[in-house]
């Protein structure tokens, strides 16, 4: 199958950072300590959410149905459902806290600097519209490009997302369209502004084995190519094994578990971690552990290590954030 960089114009930018020099920058995203409330019932919904996103790297968020994942993703997004707050902690988008966004200052971060996909991509798109003037919109509303200079754009991303045969699938309505072809086309939609953050929330869910396996080699591709640093929610802790460099285990508004995935997958301190494993180990979880055997406690459990210690370790920064909403915007003729 063809890579990313292979569709991708020669000096095209579908995030910011391309060659292989490991400097994270500062982070992308950042949570702390982030509780959400429901102001109708005065509930608090999430109790205290934190993480740190550097440029490529992926933030797994795992967890039984209503811990809250969904709307720790909103709330990054600023789309909270009406009576939903947040109450505590603090959320930067590149340095920025978005409390102290305007609605003008959201729009220009939309797709830009973060932006998402979420499950269920037919209810995102348009039913009358062909796909390709949708992703074409989107393109001339955020990167200012001409009606000509977008479509073309939008093609060459429908190839970006391996949708064969782009110009045929620009023309075509969503109802022509398989699911995974649609998921592909809401992909295309959400990187068309290279942004610096994608929001990926089950967004594999509903797809079958197969086409999902594409999908999330499409999103490491992503990430591999342009920096692009993710946050994937995901039941399925096959699929975080895989992606993520880091996992948060989410239960009743509460993180349970925080850490390097290698570190909570093997060696789980949470017993609903254990439960999670012990309910996918039967689906093969470990073959997605180890493609590179480190040391490890092995199948006894050994001494904790440290939070924080990576078998792996990327490349890491102190929050230092600099205030760079700017996603370098390329102008075609
Ligand atoms: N639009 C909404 N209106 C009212 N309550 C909501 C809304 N969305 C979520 N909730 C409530 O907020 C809590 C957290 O929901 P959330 O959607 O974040 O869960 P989740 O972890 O994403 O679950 P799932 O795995 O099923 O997607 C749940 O109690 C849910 O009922
Ligand atoms: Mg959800």
């Amino acid at each position: 199958m063809a890579t990313l960089s292979q569709n991708l114009s020669p000096g095209d930018t579908l995030g910011h950072r391309t060659g292989d020099a490991p400097d994270p920058g500062p982070p992308v995203l950042s949570l702390r300590d982030v509780r959400i409330g429901d102001q109708v019932s005065g509930r608090e919904i999430v109790h205290g959410v934190s993480f740190t996103l550097t440029p490529g790297k992926v933030v797994g968020i795992v967890g039984e149905s209503g811990s809250g994942k969904t709307i720790t993703c909103r709330a990054a997004l600023g789309i909270l459902p009406a009576h939903f707050e947040v109450t505590g902690g603090s959320i930067e988008i590149h340095g920025t806290d978005i409390a102290q966004l305007s609605a003008a200052e959201w729009t220009a971060l939309h797709g830009v600097t973060i932006s998402a996909v979420f499950q269920d991509p037919a209810s995102y798109l348009n039913p009358s519209i062909r796909v390709g003037p949708q992703v074409a919109e989107v393109v001339r509303v955020k990167k200012r490009l001409t009606r000509r200079a977008a479509r073309r754009r939008a093609v060459e991303l429908l190839r970006a997302v391996h949708l064969r045969e782009p110009e045929l699938v620009y023309g075509q309505y969503p109802h022509e369209l398989s699911g995974g072809m649609l998921q592909r086309v809401l992909i295309a939609a959400a990187i068309a502004a290279g942004p610096r953050v994608l929001i990926a929330d089950e967004a594999t869910t509903a797809l079958d084995v197969t086409v999902q396996a594409e999908i999330l080699d499409l999103l490491a591709d992503l990430r591999e190519q342009s920096g692009m640093a993710l946050v994937v929610v995901s039941h399925d802790l096959a699929v975080v094994a895989q992606l993520c460099d880091e996992v948060l285990v989410m239960r009743q508004g509460d993180v349970v578990e925080h850490g390097p995935t290698r570190t909570v997958l093997h060696d789980p301190r949470h017993e609903y971690t254990r439960l999670l494993i012990a309910e996918h180990e039967q689906y093969g979880l470990e073959r997605f552990l180890d493609p590179k055997p480190a040391p490890e406690p092995g199948p006894e459990p050994g001494p904790k290590p440290e939070p924080g210690s990576k078998p792996d370790p990327g490349p890491k920064s102190d929050p230092d954030p600099a205030l760079d909403l700017d996603p370098d915007p390329k102008e075609e003729a």
